[in-house]
């Protein structure tokens, strides 16, 4: 190209980058939803930029290693390293203010037992259930095929398939890509009773049978509420109900799929537990369970004294900490409402204990769990297994970038998007769910062998301590009250007797 005809293209281009700067400055000025950008025509759209690109600012430049949130740097980290099969061993040592108020650690023994020869697993399955489960310490915990792509799914069962440890369907239903890979499911119904649900939203008996007695399916799970919108039913976003996820649920393409906050099947602590038999006897007598973040004492012991009255229970109980994740919930929701996990589960396990029901139930933990040391923790506390979802997302490629509700996930984890999804290679993201789990897993029980123990059985509330101060720290037996068996029919202590008197088989709705 010649200088003049270089001269004159340089020109031109100048000429347009002017008139589309004036038209976009004539436009800032003239529209009104952005006040900035009104005030500052064309520069204020750095501010919107930068907002966008803020929590990957935040994450790469400004974080440090234990302080990034929901899951800090070193979290993530040992996740991903899991997950590749590398060992996850850091040189130096912690980080952590080991002297703040806050902080917690596990009493490790002069005298450290052998590790076991199998890792340890929890049979599930109370006397009225025909078909047992033996669950792992560690799960995929509910998340839905709609709040997660096809390939999300497909690897999480692929990956639990391959390691022996089930994956939780979450209430979007029972789909070809659970079904797929062969993995044991646990199948959730929610309220919405997606894919086995009537016209007008009741539970279809038959549908449910046909599904509920495939082999695959090892458990059923109610839903009852979820740790980060409890009261609020599951939402799904407009941009994610596409064709295929309306068909399955049975609701219109292209809206907002949004579940009812109750369940339309019960409204009593007794209706609940005898609908859970029903389950029971549809599926065959395999294990039925509720999933739910604790609100009030009263209603746990509401729902005991209705296992008592109708003389059966849950085989199982998963406890949903607040700090639990989601898809898609009002930011008041997620940090205002429901109880953390360590207070609903030692809520939960402390009134199945008083009521003499604790033997028959087993109980899952869910919120945050994700390395080894969080397992042990959350048995300490009262759980028998312990279910994980953001850290499962992470061992499949998650790099929280918290997109999850808009259908951008620039990971494929959480979107419908085919492009997007294509990035997630079911084969390689499977072994990682596998090995994130069994890495995991392996570190509990190592820490179980240094603190003496040989089988999660073992563990004792003094095993676990908390600093309250920087010059004060007590255990877990020391801090909390532990009921003894049967002790809230015999004698309930003084800080249980109120609500004790409070509960209601017959109603939830009871306030003292
Ligand atoms: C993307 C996503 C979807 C979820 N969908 C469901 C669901 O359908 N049903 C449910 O009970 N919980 C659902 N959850 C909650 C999780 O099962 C779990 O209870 C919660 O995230 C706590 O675990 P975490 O801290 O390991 O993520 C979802 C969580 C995420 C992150
Ligand atoms: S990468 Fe971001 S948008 Fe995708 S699943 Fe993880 S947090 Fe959600």
């Amino acid at each position: 190209m010649s200088r003049s005809s270089l001269r004159t293209t340089v020109a031109a281009a100048l000429g347009v980058a002017g008139t589309a700067v004036g038209a976009l400055a004539a436009h800032d000025l003239t529209q009104k939803r952005h006040t900035i950008l009104r005030i500052y025509p064309v520069i204020g759209h750095m501010r919107y930029l930068l907002e966008g690109l803020r929590p990957e600012l935040q994450q790469y430049f400004i974080e440090r290693n234990w302080d990034g949130r929901p899951f800090d740097r070193d979290i993530r980290s040992i996740v991903y390293q899991r997950a590749k099969g590398i060992h996850g061993e850091q040189a130096f040592g912690t980080e952590r203010d080991v002297d703040a108020a806050g902080y917690e650690y596990l009493v490790h023994s002069i005298h450290p037992a052998p590790q076991p020869e199998s890792v340890p697993r929890v049979q599930i399955g109370g006397p009225d259930c025909a078909r047992p489960y033996s669950m792992a310490l560690l799960n995929v915990s509910a998340m839905s095929f709609g709040a997660l792509s096809a390939n999300a799914v497909r690897a999480l069962n692929q990956g639990a398939q391959r390691g022996g440890f089930a994956q939780d369907t979450g209430e979007g239903s029972l789909t070809p890509y659970h079904e797929e890979m062969g993995g044991d499911l646990i199948w959730e119904l929610g309220t919405g009773y997606f894919g086995a649900r009537t016209e007008d939203g009741r539970l279809d008996e038959d549908i449910f049978r046909d599904k509920a007695t495939k082999d695959q399916v090892k458990c059923i799970s109610v839903k009852l509420s979820q740790g980060a919108k409890p009261g609020i039913g599951g939402v799904l976003p407009a941009p994610k109900v596409s064709a295929e996820i309306a068909e399955i649920r049975g609701v219109p393409a292209g809206e907002k799929c949004v579940s009812p906050a109750s369940h339309t099947m019960f409204d009593t602590p007794v209706g609940l537990i005898e609908f859970l038999v029903r389950l029971r006897e549809l599926s065959g007598g395999k294990p039925v369970g509720i999933k739910l973040c604790v609100g009030s004492k009263v209603e746990v012991l509401s729902l005991c004294k209705a296992m008592l009255e109708v003389g059966t229970a849950p085989d199982f109980i998963i406890v949903d900490g607040s700090e639990g994740g989601t898809g898609a919930a009002p930011l008041e929701f997620e940090d205002h409402m429901g109880m953390p996990l360590t207070q609903g589960l030692m809520t939960m396990h402390n009134a199945l204990v008083g009521t003499g029901l604790r033997d028959r139930i087993r109980l899952g933990a869910s919120g945050k769990v994700a390395a080894g040391n969080d397992i042990v923790k959350r048995i300490i506390q009262g759980a028998d297994f312990t279910n994980s979802a953001r850290a499962m997302m992470m061992a499949i490629g998650c790099i929280q970038a918290q997109r999850c509700h808009t259908g951008h996930c620039p990971t494929g984890v959480t979107t419908q998007d085919p492009y997007r999804q294509r990035g997630l290679v079911v084969e390689d993201k499977s072994v990682r769910v596998t090995q994130y789990q069994q890495g995991t897993v392996a570190e509990a029980v190592k820490l179980m062998a240094a603190m003496g123990v040989s089988s999660p059985s073992e563990l004792r509330p003094w095993m676990l301590r908390r600093n309250l101060s920087q010059t004060a720290n007590a255990s877990y037996a020391e801090l909390y009250e532990w009921l003894e068996p049967e002790q809230l029919l015999t004698d309930p202590p003084e800080d249980w007797a109120a609500a004790w008197a409070a509960a209601s088989a017959q109603s939830f709705r009871t306030h003292h």
